[in-house]
């Protein structure tokens, strides 16, 4: 297990560069099974996701190979597995999204339920319910095993999500790409990573247009009209947000390289609520402490994109922790996304949760701890908040953060932060 030791209470300084999107490239890893010829993927972080994502495509079976470090290589040319790794796939929420492309490629696929951060139960009834709108049969087997297949090619549907899942969007646009005919799926998630599989998917020769807006619709192609692509992935919005509110509160001056405004106008719009000043360039999103000596409390909502992302809220509660007053965070996307709290309680916020709600009681200062990362974003949390407390934290569990953030320890450093990792 991996410790950070901070050593808080020093404004961090200068600038960072944001590495490739990670809920944006594990999909396009996964799409690459609906093509024969081969994808390059460019930008691509080094994350413990997607490490995991390419085992469980070279276990499937797929030519895949660094070309250069964040370059990509991945080829089926002549057809995949379709038994999905049960140790691999129960390790992340992403592996799920292999079904969509087995099913659309091979017409069959044995998978299991899907890990991922315990943020609340991760269903997948949404990606099953769409999935036999296309025409596939499910067996559910003992232990978690999901048996799919269709008759031949999936068929176009009409196909309406009760909830805007990201995955299940991402899941069914890849299924629908070679089904028969036209797929319309209503109620969809608008994230851009939704926004990128969709231009990545036409890159490779699909016809899918909508993303974006509400509703998503396919016209399917027949498998040899795919060709490969070469593809660079998008920033990663949320470790740009993560690194504009490590900025913001411990009151340095920090320039993020790579954060795209349109794709976080929900948390600066919040920044700028609470005080913090905004600086915002053609590629580079700066903050900087404003006016005021505290943060000025907030309400904030988490709802699917362009709502408050969900997986900002923890950094931003840490930094509210500061406020000069009361805020309250309310979580509508997962339903257990508080099991940080009591890790920020120990570095002194005055947090109670109550069902989907955080009250957060401002407090002058926080003071350094011993801290366990509960998971991705609720570790980011507490290391944004040991950042800005006075004296020293361990931060434990780093391997949370290994799987969404590449180099967080160097790019800290370069940040004039005062951290050291203990493997
Ligand atoms: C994606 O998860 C992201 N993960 C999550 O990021 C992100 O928090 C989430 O979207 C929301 O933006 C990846 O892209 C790998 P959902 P996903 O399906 O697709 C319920 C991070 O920190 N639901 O939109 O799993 C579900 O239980 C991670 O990088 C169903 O009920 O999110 C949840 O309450 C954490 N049935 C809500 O929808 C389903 O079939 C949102 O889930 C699917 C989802």
């Amino acid at each position: 297990m991996s410790d950070l030791l901070i050593y808080g209470g020093k404004p961090l300084n200068g600038s960072v560069r944001v590495s490739g999107a990670k809920n944006s490239v594990l999909k396009m890893m996964a799409a690459s099974i609906l093509t024969k010829e081969p994808c390059i993927l460019r930008n691509v972080p080094n994350l413990i996701d997607v490490q995991r994502m390419l085992e469980l495509l070279v276990d499937l079976g797929t030519n895949a190979k660094w070309l250069e470090p964040g370059t990509l290589y991945l080829h089926n040319p002549n057809g995949i597995s379709t038994y999905g790794s049960e140790r691999l796939m129960r390790e992340m929420r992403a592996s799920i999204l292999i079904l969509g492309p087995l099913l659309a490629r091979s017409h069959k696929a044995h998978v299991f339920y899907p890990g991922g951060c315990a943020i609340g139960p991760r269903p997948i009834d949404l990606h099953l319910k769409g999935l036999e709108a296309l025409g596939a049969s499910i067996e559910k087997e003992q232990g978690g095993v999901l048996y799919l297949y269709s008759d031949g090619r999936l068929k176009g549907a009409r196909i309406y999500l009760d909830f805007p899942s990201v995955g299940a969007t991402e899941n069914l646009m890849m299924a629908a790409v070679l089904a028969e005919g036209r797929t319309i799926i209503e109620n969809v998630a608008r994230e851009p990573e939704v926004v990128e599989l969709q231009r990545f998917l036409n890159t490779l020769g699909a016809n899918v247009h909508g993303a974006g807006t509400d509703t998503i619709v396919v016209e399917g192609v027949e498998f040899g009209q795919l060709k490969g692509a070469d593809y660079t992935v998008i920033p990663d919005r949320i470790e740009a947000g993560t690194f504009l509110i490590a900025g913001a509160i411990t009151g340095g001056n920090v320039k993020v390289y790579g954060a795209r405004a349109d794709h976080n106008e929900a948390l600066l719009y919040k920044l700028h609520e609470a005080g913090v000043n905004l600086n915002i360039g053609p590629n580079f999103i700066e903050v900087a402490k404003g006016p005021k000596a505290r943060f000025t409390p907030l309400r904030i909502r988490t709802m699917p994109y362009p709502g408050f992302p969900t997986d900002l809220h923890p950094q931003m509660t840490a930094l509210l922790a500061l406020a000069d007053g009361t805020s309250l965070i309310t979580e509508t996307v997962f339903p257990d996304r508080f099991k940080y709290v009591h890790e920020l309680i120990r570095l002194g916020a005055n947090i109670s949760v109550e069902g989907e709600c955080a009250i957060v009681k401002g407090v002058p200062k926080l003071k350094g701890a011993k801290v366990e990362a509960t998971d991705l974003r609720g570790g980011a949390a507490l290391v944004v908040a040991a950042l800005a407390a006075s004296g020293d934290s361990t931060v434990q569990k780093l391997e949370h953060l290994d799987r969404g953030y590449e180099n967080l320890t160097e790019k800290l450093l370069s940040l004039g932060a005062l951290v050291e990792r203990y493997n």
